[in-house]
């Protein structure tokens, strides 16, 4: 039988366990028919027959999870489908996509991740890499900031974070009696990472607005902008460099990034 060229063809996935991160995320551990390999900060393209495809971030981390670990915010059509899947269901998939954070710039430096909300999805991959590999970096820091603390995900997780040498800051909008944590945007808890920021290297995920103003004030603390990463949501469609539809500055989101640094979005997005 002739081999099938169609780059658009998804592949199956079995669909191995799904958990609550919140009271809108879960977690889905799925299994490829096809092996799979990736990156942190690769993403796939999703989808359920007769609903629709979306982008999700990949948040597992090879040589860590046995499977692909995804994690999936209900906004809409597709989502909210997919948050009625249940273990032994099938999703469909077409990746991995989009370049990966490299962390090669890291080495030798102390290490600041910066999240927002469910942009703590895409960090976590490359956070449990350099946990993985912790004697090839400095001091590795985490500020994570979510609206509330029932919204704040992967908290056991977090826990064995510390355990292996990440100093975290926890930070909420909305606090509660039992949160012992800080409250404030992320931005506002800089000044407790103790590290020479000139010399130090960041990974800032989060809202758009979280993301601008947390890279501008790292860059005004001395980082170069070439040591300050983030990766960018965009509306897309085929996730190839195909359609457009991601298309923003001088160049399509989806396989020129997501993953960017500070230094090429001044150049090639504003
Ligand atoms: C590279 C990339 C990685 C992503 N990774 C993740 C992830 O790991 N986990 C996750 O939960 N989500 C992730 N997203 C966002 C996710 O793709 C959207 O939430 C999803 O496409 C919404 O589809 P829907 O049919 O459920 O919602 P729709 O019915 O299409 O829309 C519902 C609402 O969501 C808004 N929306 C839809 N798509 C986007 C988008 N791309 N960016 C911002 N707002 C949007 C719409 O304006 C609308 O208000 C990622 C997006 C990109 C581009
Ligand atoms: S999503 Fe089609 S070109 Fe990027």
């Amino acid at each position: 039988m002739a081999k099938d060229n169609n780059i658009y063809l998804p592949s199956k996935a079995l669909i191995k366990d799904v958990t609550d991160l919140s009271c809108d995320v879960k977690l889905f551990k799925v299994m490829p028919e096809k092996k799979t390999q990736y990156l942190p900060g690769q993403f796939f393209m999703l989808s359920l027959w007769g609903t629709g495809e979306v982008p999700i971030s990949i948040t597992s981390t090879i040589g860590l999870q046995k499977h692909i670990e995804l994690g999936i915010k209900k906004v809409g059509k597709v989502t909210s489908a997919l948050h009625e899947l249940k273990a032994g269901d099938t999703l469909w998939l077409r990746g991995p996509y989009g370049n990966n954070f490299n962390a090669d710039i890291s080495k030798g430096k102390d290490v600041i991740f910066i999240a927002g909300g469910i942009g703590i999805l895409p960090l976590r991959s490359l956070i449990n890499f350099v946990l993985m590999n912790k004697k090839e970096f400095g001091r590795v820091f985490l500020i994570y900031g979510s609206k509330n603390t029932s919204n704040m995900l992967f908290t056991q997780e977090i826990k064995q974070w510390a355990k292996k040498g990440l100093e975290i800051i926890l930070t909420v909008d909305e606090t509660d009696k039992r949160w012992k944590g800080s409250t404030g945007l992320v931005t506002g808890h800089l000044d407790k990472i103790k590290t020479d920021f000139k010399k130090a290297s960041a990974y800032v995920c989060g809202p758009e607005i979280m993301i601008e103003n947390t890279m501008k004030e790292l860059s005004l603390r001395g980082m170069p902008d070439k040591l300050i990463t983030t990766t960018l949501e965009a509306r897309m469609k085929c996730g190839m460099g195909k359609c457009g539809q991601c298309y923003h500055g001088i160049e399509y989101i989806c396989t020129n990034g997501p993953v960017y640094s500070y230094e090429e979005m001044k150049k090639r997005l504003y």
